[in-house]
């Protein structure tokens, strides 16, 4: 007999409390993980932890849309484990694991393109930026196919909530479309997940240009932060951001550079939008960005601090990710079965 999604779901959970919110994300190990990750993805995971349970997934499978170095691959995947270790990730509370660990999302993959039609993948900005300029032979197929995977990811968890930058609201929605497509075609059988995206936060701007957002693949020296920059390259970076006219501090439409730095500043220090105004009313560009610069650093130094631990120690996150890649596998394997069977897939 093959479970229902739903009694697969329950014996997850022993206790008679009403069973928690699955939360699932992911991250590519694709290098230079930056503030807008940290603010618009991994504070959130780690903030959310105790009310929801959570899996976390270093999703390298989907770095392959773009030519990497099988060594840099590596290395990045154990780099964006600790730096989500160091961010407070904890694997007490969190199952953290290297999706290519679990061969399910793979082969779950392969039997979401079958409810996914071309013109959908053919519409996603993603995909469309991404390839924008470039000749046929050099967008693989993979850079294509690159939502149906990410789909896979998520319902294969029967996955609640996807707290995500605003960015990825797209391939969410296109994931709920799967599922209902997939559940209408073949039988109840896969949660359909919603966005969690925050209203701050969620796109936080380069620094340079605030039309642009902070992004992982930006040339430009001075566009993003890096986590690992050191203190010296924050402070410098935020004394070089561009501001608006005017010289006030203030929240608004017509002023998009000082309006991101503000975001940033509220975000990390906790204050509100009207005390940071307040504080800098009458007073210049200068007077705010040093503060700033001290908030950012006071921030991702003690996430540096716990980077460096964690560098010199690459057995031990390896360790945790292998038990998080047995912890997924068990979940995600239960759920194949179902998917297999409703399929008509193999010999029964
Ligand atoms: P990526 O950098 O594409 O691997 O994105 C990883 C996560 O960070 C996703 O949840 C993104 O939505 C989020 N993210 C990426 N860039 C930004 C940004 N500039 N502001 C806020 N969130 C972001
Ligand atoms: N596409 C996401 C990004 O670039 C990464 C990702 C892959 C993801 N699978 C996921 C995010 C599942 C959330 C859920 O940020």
């Amino acid at each position: 007999m093959v479970a229902s999604p739903s009694t697969a779901r329950q014996t997850t959970d022993l206790t008679l409390a009403p069973a928690r919110q699955r939360v699932f994300s992911g991250m590519q190990p694709s290098g230079n993980m930056h503030l807008g990750n940290y603010l618009g993805a991994i504070r959130n995971w780690v903030r959310q932890q105790d009310q929801y349970e959570n899996v976390f997934c270093i999703v390298d499978l989907h770095v392959l849309s773009q030519p990497i170095a099988p060594r840099t691959l590596r290395q990045n995947t154990i780099g964006l484990a600790s730096v989500m270790l160091a961010a407070g990730i904890d694997p007490g509370r969190s199952v953290l694991f290297v999706q290519s660990d679990v061969r399910e999302h793979a082969e779950l993959s392969w039997m979401l393109n079958a409810v996914t039609q071309f013109g959908e993948l053919n519409r996603m900005t993603q995909f469309k930026d991404k390839s924008a300029g470039k000749k046929d032979e050099a967008v693989s197929a993979v850079l294509f196919s690159y939502p149906v995977l990410q789909a896979a990811d998520i319902i294969l968890y029967d996955t609640d909530l996807v707290p995500v930058g605003e960015d990825q609201k797209q391939h969410i929605e296109l994931a709920r479309d799967i599922a209902e497509r997939f559940n209408a075609r073949y039988g109840e059988t896969f949660v359909v997940p919603k966005p969690d995206i925050k209203a701050e936060g969620a796109r936080i701007m380069a620094l340079d240009d605030p039309s642009k957002k902070m992004s992982k693949s930006d040339a430009r020296p001075n566009a993003a932060i890096a986590l690992e920059d050191d203190i010296d390259t924050i402070r410098r970076k935020i004394k070089r951001a561009v501001t608006d006219s005017g010289g006030e501090v203030r929240l608004a439409p017509d002023k998009p550079a000082v309006s991101n730095l503000i975001t940033i500043y509220g975000l990390l220090s906790g204050d509100s939008v009207a005390e940071i105004e307040a504080r800098y009313a009458g007073r210049g560009y200068g007077d705010f960005k040093a503060d700033l610069a001290e908030v950012v650093v006071g921030a991702i130094g003690p996430i540096q601090a716990r980077l460096a631990d964690l560098h010199a120690n690459p057995e031990h996150v390896r360790a945790i990710l292998a038990d998080g890649a047995d912890r997924a596998r068990a979940i995600a394997a239960a759920k194949m079965g179902v998917v297999r069977e409703r399929m008509g897939l193999g010999a029964g």
